[in-house]
């Protein structure tokens, strides 16, 4: 537990419940509310007494409906099985302690999603941290270059937490390609997936079959506090995770499975349609005073500090009562913001005027 320094993220989390009315723009889930068929279906689950256990690798209904789906975007490979998880994070949990023993490497492209090095040590892995700066973007000759004989895994995620980067096609592809040639297991998070605007969503599992993708339902369906995510890959990999998730989490709530067959039919098109409407006006309303890599998917933007430290902005941005988080939550350096622009556009507008201000200090 000595290796997990949370202070920075509860600091800010802790100031949000302090402030009066501050304008929040560092919480990481969507602002819309979650589908009514869904709410209906799991009201409809409980009332029909499905409160029990599951089968640990889900329940077939939910299972059977994703990997249909699954099977049809990647036909070159029959052999996927998916597991439904407690979340995206508890696929990556059982993932990686399935895969990293003890003094294996595990390369996460920095800036990174919060949890990742935490999910790698808690394998017994260590993290090999590949800064992506400037771009936040994918240099496959550079990811060559960090691999060892040590390296287990690689961790992508696109479009990705913090940066909103979707990465190119040509980029995941390489990175895949690399992966199988290197036999080096890639796991690809795409929790963002409904949410690509620039391009079309990528998998780098359409390029190699034993990619593992984990996913969930948090974000697409704001489902965040219902736990549901899953994972698909190689059949022997998901067979060894779902062997680990019976002696752990046992299996992902009842009820959420259920309503997770109504959300899977729920398309959630509409909802990314406004997140790039508010993307957009993100942009164009800190263009002038920031320097920020297109985000060209999730609900984040990443810009570049104008002066001092992440740490130092975000502290006085939070005496101005706006609420972001410091790059070194998510990097070894310290010179980003994050911004989650899942919030109502009256909140955005303010918050752009608070960053404007702050940027001519
Ligand atoms: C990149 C990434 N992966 C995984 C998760 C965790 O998602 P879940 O709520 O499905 O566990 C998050 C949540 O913020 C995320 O940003």
């Amino acid at each position: 537990m000595a290796h997990m320094d949370v202070a920075g993220i509860r600091k800010v989390f802790e100031l949000a419940r302090s402030l009066k009315n501050p304008v929040n723009l560092s919480i990481g889930q969507p602002d819309f509310e979650v589908p009514l068929p869904v709410r209906n279906a799991a009201k409809e689950a409980m009332e029909n007494r499905k409160n029990g256990y599951t089968l640990t690798q889900g329940i077939p209904e939910l299972r059977e409906t994703i990997l249909a789906d699954v099977r049809k975007w990647y036909p070159h490979n029959n052999d996927r099985g998916l597991v439904i998880t407690s979340g995206t994070s508890g696929a990556l949990t059982i993932a990686l302690c399935c895969t990293v023993n003890p003094g294996d490497e595990v390369i996460i492209f920095d800036p990174f999603f919060v949890m990742y090095p935490h999910f790698v040590r808690l394998a017994g892995g260590t993290p090999v941290f590949l800064s992506t700066y400037p771009t936040c973007t994918i240099d496959v000759d550079r990811v060559r270059s960090a691999i060892s004989p040590r390296t287990k895994a690689i961790l992508v995620n696109s479009p990705a937490n913090p940066t909103g980067v979707l990465h190119s096609r040509e980029s995941l592809r390489d990175l895949a390609l690399l992966a199988q040639e290197r036999r080096i297991l890639l796991i690809s998070d795409e929790v963002y997936r409904a949410f690509a605007y620039d391009a079309p969503f990528v998998s780098p599992a359409e390029f190699n079959p034993d990619v593992l993708v984990v996913d969930g339902f948090s974000k697409s369906h704001a489902m965040t506090g219902w736990r549901l995510g899953f994972a698909h890959g190689p059949q022997r990999l998901i067979e060894e995770m779902a062997k680990l998730q019976q002696f752990t989490f046992v299996c992902a709530p009842s009820i959420v499975q259920h309503a997770g067959v109504a959300a899977w039919q729920f398309d959630p098109k509409g909802f990314a349609n406004d997140y790039r409407r508010k993307r957009d006006l993100m942009l164009a309303g800190m263009r002038d005073r920031f320097e920020i890599v297109r985000p060209g998917g999730a609900f984040y933007l990443y810009p570049r500090v104008p002066w001092g430290t992440g740490t130092e902005f975000v502290a006085k941005a939070v005496e101005q009562n706006l609420l972001i988080l410091p790059g070194c939550s998510f990097s070894q350096q310290d010179t980003h913001f994050r911004i989650s622009y899942a919030a109502d556009d009256l909140t955005l507008e303010r918050g752009i005027e608070i960053l404007n201000k702050l940027a001519r200090r």
